[in-house]
């Protein structure tokens, strides 16, 4: 079955930068395609959280000593890496959290909130993760608002839904980029100016899209825009929350205390610059300064380059997988223009719990159950699926990995 297909880059070179992909499972050779999940870390990542702990480790913003100052500027400058690779204005617009969560989290509850009124409404598409659902129904019960969904067909969002839903009651939209079930990219500038169009502030969920492709914020006009660290190759611990000067200048810190603060009374307090205002505590300092070298590592490759070769390893994959009448995939076909490296799909009547387990004893690493989607499954008609999610170290052997993983899953429940 293997295939001779070129890649944008030599994927033998960059799979030697990635420790953990020369390990087997149980004398199987590692597949690890749970990359939606997490990302495994290049050793120029894990070198520069072992570096900030073996010379430099202080806290930030506060001491004289050198440690201290070195540390800082590590710390701060890594805004400033992060800020130029997502197209941000400048490190006042750069958040570090430590996952998508938390960055939507603090967009509900530090702006939504305060600004999401009764009789208002939040749109949000029907494949939203929980985590970009959740904290928008605690909006939405709390200032009495109504939530609208963008119905979804196969991970695409339907011709109309956009018109019809968003309207001038429209306080807030919310909407994933790239899903995390069907890896279908949704062309948000359309959703954004709409929604701008009645006065409406726009969180995108990035936590699928900024590993793999292009991502410029400042083009989407996105007002927040959020995403994981660790699923790009950072550390665990690490994210981002982006928001536009004025946007952020809209939105109360979501945690207060230490380090955020300007000027501390007895009875009240104000609020330092951007972004710090947005970090309360000590940070996760280790995990932002691997974030930077996760950026470097990534723009060193080429972001078109990955999102290239991811698209072509997936394609190779759908193919076979499309060819098979006993595996069912959600989601658009291969050729589908807006596809991302995301295959969601069950085989016969295996239960997804069943064929990821049965894959891992291949060696396959892949994730079964409702991706944190529960609504998005129900409407799909099914409990679970098996997700096989893809990242620029995959290889097309190892698509045909899964491939013949898949085909022992069916000898099993034959
Ligand atoms: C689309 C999407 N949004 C949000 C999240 C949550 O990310 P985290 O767990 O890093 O907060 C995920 C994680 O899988 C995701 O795929």
């Amino acid at each position: 079955m293997s295939v001779e297909k070129a890649s944008p880059y030599n994927v033998d070179e960059v799979r030697d930068d990635f420790p953990v992909l020369n390990r087997t499972v149980d004398g199987e050779k590692l597949v690890y395609l749970d990359n939606a999940a997490t990302s495994q870390k290049p050793q120029s990542v894990i070198d520069a959280v072992s570096e900030f702990y073996e010379e430099y480790n202080a806290n930030v913003h506060r001491g004289l000593h050198t440690l201290s100052q070195e540390a800082s500027e590590a710390y701060e400058n890594a805004h400033d890496r992060v800020a130029e690779f997502i197209g941000a204005d400048g490190r006042e617009n750069v958040v570090f959290t430590s996952n998508t969560t938390e960055g939507v989290n603090a967009v509900a509850f530090g702006w939504g909130m305060h600004h999401v009124d009764e009789g208002d409404n939040i749109v949000l598409t029907q494949m939203e993760h929980h985590s970009s659902l959740v904290p928008w129904q605690q909006v939405a019960q709390a200032n009495d608002a109504e939530l609208r969904f963008l119905k979804v067909d196969e991970g695409v969002v339907e011709e109309g839904e956009v018109e019809e839903k968003i309207d001038e009651d429209t306080a807030a939209v919310s909407v994933v980029h790239m899903s995390n079930v069907f890896g279908t990219v949704t062309p948000v500038k359309d959703i954004i100016d709409r929604a701008h169009e009645h006065g409406a502030r726009v969180l995108v969920d990035g936590a699928q899209s900024v590993p793999h492709m292009p991502v410029d914020v400042g083009e989407m006009n996105a007002d927040f825009f959020v995403t994981s660290g660790h699923k790009m190759c950072g550390p665990t611990g690490s994210g981002v929350l982006y928001g536009k000067t004025e946007a952020f200048h809209e939105t109360q810190p979501y945690q207060y205390g230490g380090e955020m603060i300007k000027l501390v009374e007895y009875e009240e307090a104000t609020w330092t610059d951007l972004p710090w205002r947005f970090e309360a505590g000590t940070p996760n300092i280790a995990q932002g300064i691997g974030l930077a070298a996760a950026v470097d590592y990534l723009e060193d490759l080429g972001m078109e380059k990955i999102h290239e070769h991811e698209r072509e390893v997936t394609r190779h994959a759908l193919e076979m997988m499309e060819d098979d009448d006993e595996v069912t995939v959600y989601g658009p076909s291969s050729d589908h223009e807006n596809r991302g490296g995301v295959i969601s799909f069950n085989v016969s009547d295996a239960h997804a719990h069943d064929t990821s387990e049965l894959l891992s004893d291949e060696g396959v690493a892949t994730r079964s159950g409702h991706h944190c989607a529960q609504p998005l499954m129900r409407e799909m008609g099914v409990p679970a699926t098996t997700r096989a999610s893809f990242y620029l170290y995959n290889t097309y052997e190892e698509a045909e990995a899964l491939v013949e993983g898949i085909e022992t899953v069916k000898e099993v429940f034959a």
